[in-house]
């Protein structure tokens, strides 16, 4: 088979194909290289250049290719900005997912894996979040991802495309410095970023229910999480109509306040946090339960969040040199 990454030029897109090709699978990049980067695509993988708002550049990259499954990972991510400019969320994530998936099924495509959200859940209130946990969005991103689902869910049904939405809990780490995330808006590059500025790092709250009162998070290693696509594109060959939606995390939940007593230790930096009031909208706990796509697939988590500090650290020092500590 041949596959299409779109968004295959950013962070967990250049994972998912390195993963994919290390297993034998052929791919082909498809980024508008507003987020990504090309050097991430690795030699031999074609990269088309071209938004998926582009109807016409889509089609071309489907037939030119041969394109037998797709792996849709492109799109908007911040949650902030979302909320600022929810009409581009919408243009980006949800129109431009509309376009891909007509022209996917237009092409006879049989297989499409969405690259969803933990967003989708909004603050849920439970202590591991199922797949049947209801999805209450807090943010126009969420929104996005939740729409997109459900689109990829009707197209499905309606024309026997095989899907598979897969809602990535908090990702972190790289596989190799050079594929690290170069962002600057989850956990573990934000503590990174404050440690190379020299200032303490930032914990938004100590007083939730939880058991040292800092926000629980369920972290997953980008490596695992693009095994998983893997698998999931496997479980997809040769089976029409089959509809998953599926988590990916580790089922374990750690608090900022532990992450960042790691992140510490790994980095060597030792500065202790500053405490400041809470953000708006940040759930206390949401921690996967991640029993379906163990049932289903067969995937479990392989690394622990040391792995991910420790890889995401080699990839922030390649960027930012002066932070290394001996
Ligand atoms: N990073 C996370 O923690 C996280 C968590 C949950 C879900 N996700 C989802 O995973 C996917 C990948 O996220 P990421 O962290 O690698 O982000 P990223 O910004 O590094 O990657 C997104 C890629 O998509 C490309 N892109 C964006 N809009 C496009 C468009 N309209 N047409 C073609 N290419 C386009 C960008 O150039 C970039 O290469 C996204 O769908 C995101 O919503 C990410």
């Amino acid at each position: 088979m041949t596959w299409l990454i779109t968004g295959g030029a950013g962070y967990i897109g250049a994972h998912v194909v390195r993963a994919m090709t290390e297993a034998g699978e052929h791919t082909v990049v498809y980024d508008d290289l507003s987020t990504g980067i090309a050097e991430r695509v690795p030699d031999g993988v074609p990269l088309v250049v071209g938004s998926t708002l582009d109807a016409e550049r889509v089609a071309r990259a489907l037939t030119d290719h041969a394109i037998t499954g797709v792996v849709h990972l492109a799109a908007k991510k911040q949650v902030g900005e979302s909320v600022a400019l929810p009409l581009h969320y919408y243009r980006e994530n949800v129109e431009g997912l509309r376009i891909l998936l007509e022209q996917v099924t237009a092409a006879g495509v049989p297989s499409f894996v969405f690259s969803s959200s933990a967003a989708v859940y909004g603050m849920p209130d439970v202590e591991l979040v199922t797949e049947e946990t209801p999805c209450v969005p807090m943010s126009p991103y969420g929104e996005t991802k939740l729409a997109g689902e459900w689109l990829v869910r009707a197209t499905g049904r309606a024309t026997g495309l095989a899907t598979a939405s897969l809602r990535y809990f908090n990702v972190a780490g790289a596989a190799a410095p050079a594929l690290a995330d170069t962002g600057v808006f989850n956990l573990v590059p934000m503590v990174f970023e404050k440690l190379t500025e020299n200032a303490p790092p930032r914990i938004f709250g100590d007083d939730y229910p939880t058991p040292d009162g800092t926000c629980v998070r369920d972290y997953i290693h980008v490596v695992d999480l693009a095994e998983a696509h893997v698998a999931a594109a496997r479980a997809l060959r040769s089976a029409p109509g089959r509809a998953l939606t599926l988590n990916i995390g580790r089922g374990e939940g750690v608090s900022v306040r532990e992450m960042i007593d790691h992140i510490n230790a790994v980095t060597g930096h030792h500065r202790p946090p500053t405490i400041h009031p809470r953000r708006p909208g940040d759930p206390a706990r949401v921690v996967a339960s991640a029993d379906r796509i163990t049932t289903e697939l067969g995937w479990k988590a392989k690394h622990d969040v040391l792995d991910m500090i420790t890889s995401a650290w080699e990839g922030w020092v390649r960027l930012h040199p002066e932070t290394a500590r001996d």
